[in-house]
């Protein structure tokens, strides 16, 4: 399916130049409103660019692999080519490219989101979802979600399909293990591209460093950052454990990915490629769920193997320090009725 090696090393290649450089190695740019966009919507379908940031190995690029399967066998031509380790740049160009129509689907975290509208900032905050279960009832649960997944239509250009859960975040640090706060006084802590996350990061004790998925193993190593926080499965197919060996669990947040698709392609479908495309959607989100926990020890196991430390932390020391957050960053209407119904399907 591919025409082009996936390369592992990301550095060399990620960014919106080079981004722009294999899509027309590719074979076009921006080309996904010539596709099926007559006026009843039942035009022949595309091989969709997908832009991901994880390895091959990693519960999303199969689940989104099978779903690109799921579609070629269901739909009149559709298919997925998924483009994992920032091959089509980090999630900020990611997101620049699914709103211009030069790629057409991308998973990208909900920090990202937050940056585009602030409605998203109600599903980072740490301690909004008590564990995958709920949050995936959340996110999935139309009656909470519907206007939230297309604010961003009539801005740009995307529709948010709903999502995969990161699982639990916790720290990981090159200096040692943490208990408390108190322990990461002095030290940075990279974080994902947001103002919550930033202001995270001091409430866990540190400064945050905002910076792009695949710069931090290089980040971590050379010591411009000092810890960062993930699930295992990352901190596992990243490698981040040969340079930040000491996992503390902190458990301060269990972080969202979400699955984005530009608005005028999705659109060109017709009803009944539609409606595939919806069944395949549901199909591969479930199967990422049952991937996840598997993923999820495998990645501890291999993380020991490789030398990584894994210990408890002081629970309540960590959620004192978070509480405060909530209050902080929901600060409208929308925002609070979001939240009131994330919490109130908890159980
Ligand atoms: C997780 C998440 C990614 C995100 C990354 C990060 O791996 O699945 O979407 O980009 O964390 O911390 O940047």
């Amino acid at each position: 399916m591919h025409t082009m090696r996936h390369r592992k090393n990301t550095l060399l290649i990620a960014g919106a130049t080079a981004a722009t450089l294999l899509l027309a190695a590719c074979g076009g740019n921006g080309d996904s409103s010539d596709n099926g966009g007559d006026a009843a919507g039942g035009g022949e379908g595309k091989t969709m660019r997908l832009a991901l940031n994880q390895t091959e190995e990693h519960p999303s690029y199969i689940a989104l692999d099978n779903f690109g399967t799921y579609l070629e066998e269901n739909t009149d031509g559709w298919s997925i080519d998924v483009f994992p380790n920032e091959t089509l740049g980090a999630q900020a160009e990611a997101l620049q490219l699914v709103s211009d129509g030069s790629v057409d689907m991308a998973i990208v975290s909900g920090t990202q989101l937050e940056n585009l509208h602030e409605d998203f900032v109600v599903f980072n905050l740490p301690r909004v979802f008590d564990d995958v279960e709920h949050q995936m009832n959340v996110i999935h649960d139309p009656e909470i979600t519907g206007d939230l997944y297309s604010v961003l239509e009539d801005s740009n250009s995307i529709t948010v399909l709903g999502g995969f859960t990161q699982g639990a975040r916790s720290t990981y640090q090159t200096f040692g293990p943490v208990e408390s706060p108190e322990d990461f006084a002095g030290q940075k802590i990279r974080v994902q591209e947001s103002e919550l996350h930033i202001a995270m990061a001091e409430a866990l004790g540190g400064a945050g460093t905002p910076m792009a998925y695949g710069e931090l193993y290089t980040g971590l190593q050379s010591g411009v950052v000092d810890a960062a926080e993930n699930n295992e499965v990352s901190y596992y197919t990243q490698r981040h454990y040969e340079v930040a060996p000491y996992w503390s669990y902190t458990n301060h947040l269990v972080g969202l990915d979400y699955m984005i698709i530009n608005t005028d392609l999705l659109e060109s479908m017709s009803d009944e490629d539609r409606a595939a495309f919806d069944e395949g959607w549901t199909a591969a989100h479930e199967e990422h769920t049952q991937l996840w926990a598997e993923a999820t020890q495998e990645a501890i196991e291999g993380a020991q193997a490789g030398g990584a430390e894994f210990n408890e932390v002081d629970d309540a020391a960590f959620a004192e320090a978070l509480e405060a957050l909530a209050e902080e960053f929901i600060t409208t209407d929308s925002q609070q009725a979001l939240y009131d119904a994330a919490r109130a399907a908890a159980n």
